[in-house]
């Protein structure tokens, strides 16, 4: 891979604009491509007004913001990219899509250029599957805005080469990201892992425990997370989060704990997509008054300890399954999603026999599978261990 010639960006979206402005600003060459050349057109201006703003707070020189815009490249076709030595994509969320441009791709670039995707939900194998070589094709994967958030995570395909991984991943460090290894997995880390976190509190909401208001309170109170999870949805979009719900649940083969709920697949046929639409699980319109939690601490309390225990379940799941590792998976939703502890150290907390015993009850008082505790926790319990040190 040979990275000090460019860097190449597919898609001038949001997440291709921000992708392409973090490689430039680590001062590398970028070609950014679009199909759509008035996206192109928007993107340049986004940033040089983002750049310059920068500049205005005094986070960056008119210097930086000069030599970061000379080393944009804004293509209208692809050949533009033969060039360059890692090509990131990121179009529309479309498998077909995807696996026409990574063809055509090839046929442009060197044979060593890395070819990654920036996809949410499809397998990186099966976009691999369209190369004629695989090994050199990868899940690279910001969030939004990738300038600001933190996370990278670095996925294999079945077929690819480790080595050259590594050697992106370390790239992709040296922009200043916090990377972190996971297997081609629906979801990855952070998308599955914090399922639960909607999922759950959509389930205490419609089995009449608590209202919107009184879940967020209870796990910004008791939990400590920056955002309620009907608050946070509303800011995703529950379109988006819906969506997100529902394709990981299909692609694990319906597993019971990634089940989407009605209440949110109704909000998303309404079109009640939250904050962009005006409203959502709460109403966003002028003069409207967002309604008052309840606060009761006993109930505050059982709130977080359902949410927090069906986190840690699936993060603990995600390491017995060889996910990640437990820092990397603790990092992802540190710095993915900002909670405020790693899912695994809270465990430790809170106590790994008190998670336990409390996903036990659930699991024997509903008698579904989504609340079976999973198998690391239990034997950990037994043998009274930790994740980061054994009692
Ligand atoms: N938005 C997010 O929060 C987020 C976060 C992480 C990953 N992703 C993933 O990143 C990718 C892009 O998402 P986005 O939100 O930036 O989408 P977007 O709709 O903002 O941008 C996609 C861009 O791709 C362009 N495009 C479509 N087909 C193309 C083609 N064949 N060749 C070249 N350009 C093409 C479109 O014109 C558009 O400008 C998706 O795979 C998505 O799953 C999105």
């Amino acid at each position: 891979m040979n990275t000090s010639i460019g860097i190449g960006v597919v898609g001038a979206g949001a997440m291709g604009s921000g992708i392409a402005q973090v490689a430039a600003q680590a001062g590398h060459q970028v070609v950014l491509f679009d199909s759509n050349a008035e996206q192109l057109t928007k993107s340049e201006a986004a940033l040089l007004a983002t750049l310059s703003k920068l500049v205005e707070k005094g986070k960056i020189t008119e210097a930086e913001k000069e030599a970061t815009l000379s080393r944009m490249v804004y293509a209208n076709n692809m050949e533009a990219f033969a060039t360059c030595g890692l090509i990131i994509e990121a179009i529309v969320e479309l498998l077909d899509v995807k696996q026409d441009v990574f063809r055509k791709l090839e046929t442009i670039v060197s044979p060593s250029c890395v070819l990654a995707s920036n996809t949410s939900s499809l397998s990186i194998t099966s976009i691999a599957a369209a190369c004629n070589i695989p090994s050199r094709v990868m899940g690279i994967h910001f969030f939004n805005p990738a300038p600001l958030m933190p996370l990278v995570e670095i996925i294999p395909g079945v077929a690819t080469n480790m080595d050259m991984l590594q050697e992106v991943k370390a790239l992709i460090a040296g922009w200043g990201k916090s990377t972190v290894l996971t297997k081609d997995t629906p979801g990855f880390i952070v998308n599955r892992v914090a399922r639960s976190y909607y999922g759950e509190s959509i389930r205490m909401y419609e089995e009449g425990i608590a209202d919107f208001a009184t879940i967020d309170w209870a796990l910004k109170t008791k939990g400590g997370f920056r955002m309620g999870p009907f608050e946070l949805m509303d800011f995703i979009g529950n379109d988006i989060n819906y969506k997100v719900t529902e394709t990981v649940w299909e692609q694990f083969f319906y597993e019971p704990r990634f089940k989407p709920s009605l209440t949110q697949k109704r909000l998303f046929e309404a079109r009640y997509f939250g904050r962009k639409s005006g409203k959502g699980y709460y109403d966003y319109s002028a003069g409207a008054t967002m309604p008052e939690p309840t606060s009761d601490d006993a109930l505050a309390h059982q709130i977080f300890m359902r949410v927090i225990c069906m986190l840690i379940n699936e993060a603990a799941d995600s390491l017995y399954l060889g996910l990640a590792s437990r820092e990397d998976l603790d990092t992802a939703m540190t710095k993915g999603v900002n909670y405020p502890k790693g899912l695994l150290r809270w465990a430790d907390e809170i106590g790994v026999e008190t998670v336990v015993q409390n996903l036990q009850s659930l699991y024997e008082e509903y008698g579904e599978d989504r609340y079976r505790p999973c198998v690391l926790l239990k034997r950990m319990a037994r043998d009274g261990k930790q994740f980061y040190a054994s009692a």
